[in-house]
């Protein structure tokens, strides 16, 4: 288990905004839609043969269309999080492969990247990237913040509780691409109505309104997920995840969760929330693997990570 700077329970945020994953001290981006994703050191942690140079997969130069600073000259490089790619410009930013090119979901940039043709090909293609602002998105965060491993990649299925308006459901499901799926789940109608819309663009997300504390409402929408991600705000979030994993998660499947201290108890200090999170958890089969701060970019929240072990050995 690896928890930020002060270990499990009391664990820090590295706050360093280099969305490559490097260690480059980073000033956050700005707020706002289509904020700049931070600037940062390069060197993004890339693992050799994942094309993490340039020119690997998804590399390539492009012009600022619809984003980075007006026509700049823009380089997308793979993060070391398979599916996240980060685009190296004027400013860094980290952003997702858009799945409808042309559209942007909730006015954020985006970056028409030219790709070198492939074999057999003559003309160049080009691919449209959507920007992935941390101050909209706690999994943005967490990834700036060098959080190990979200857990979602291409191709996995996920299980998102508290989706809103789809705002980060759109970026998880550009990460998880055509083979993955995300069973979002929202209860409000509101940000009800956006999250259906965004679905109808989006093959690979089926929105599903309903209170998440009673999943057998939509039992019967969802198979079995590799991850339950939940950010909905809530003191018994740590019950509905569980919940919710009894009937959907797969043995040793992950749970991430965002954990926003003062909506669990505004008396306690953030530290000592997120310890009785990882033990509520803790007491519903999970194992605690890494824990870490959303600073800059969130004032006490927490993201936490825990695999399921439903079987195991006492
Ligand atoms: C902090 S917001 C989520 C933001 C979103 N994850 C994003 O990054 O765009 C919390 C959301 O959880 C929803 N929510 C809270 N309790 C819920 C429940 N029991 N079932 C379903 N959704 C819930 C709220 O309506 C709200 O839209």
């Amino acid at each position: 288990m690896s928890g930020r700077g002060r270990g499990f329970g009391g664990g820090r945020g590295r706050g360093r905004g280099s969305p490559g994953g490097g260690r480059g001290r980073g000033s956050p981006g700005g707020r706002g839609d289509g904020g700049r994703g931070g600037r940062g050191g390069r060197g993004g942690r890339g693992p050799p043969g994942r094309g993490g140079g340039r020119g690997g997969r998804g590399g390539g130069r492009g012009g600022g269309r619809g984003g980075m600073k007006g026509g700049a000259k823009v380089i997308v490089e793979p993060h070391r999080h398979e599916g996240v790619f980060v685009a190296r410009g004027k400013e860094d930013a980290l952003v997702t492969l858009n799945s409808t090119p042309g559209i942007a979901v909730y006015g954020e940039k985006r970056i028409s990247v030219e790709v070198p043709p492939k074999d057999g090909e003559t003309v160049a293609q080009k691919v449209e990237y959507r920007v992935w602002n941390p101050f909209r998105s706690k999994l943005a965060a967490a990834v700036l913040g060098g959080v190990d491993n979200i857990w979602i990649a291409p191709g996995s299925k996920v299980l998102y509780i508290g989706a809103a308006a789809g705002t980060s459901v759109s970026h998880v499901s550009d990460i998880v691409g055509p083979q993955g799926a995300v069973y979002a789940v929202e209860f409000s109608h509101r940000p009800g109505r956006d999250l259906l819309s965004m679905a109808k663009q989006r093959t690979n997300v089926i929105p599903i309104i309903e209170d998440a504390r009673h999943p057998l409402k939509y039992r019967m929408l969802i198979g079995m997920v590799d991850t339950v991600f939940a950010d909905v705000a809530q003191p018994d979030q740590a019950r509905i995840v569980a919940l919710n994993s009894h009937y959907f998660l797969k043995n040793g499947g992950h749970a991430v969760i965002a954990v926003k201290a003062s909506c669990i108890d505004s008396t306690a200090s953030p530290e000592a929330v997120f310890a009785r999170e990882v033990q509520k958890l803790q007491a519903e089969n999970f194992k605690p693997l890494e824990q870490l701060t959303l600073e800059p970019y969130e004032r006490d929240h927490a993201v936490v990570i825990a695999e399921y072990r439903p079987n195991k050995k006492k």
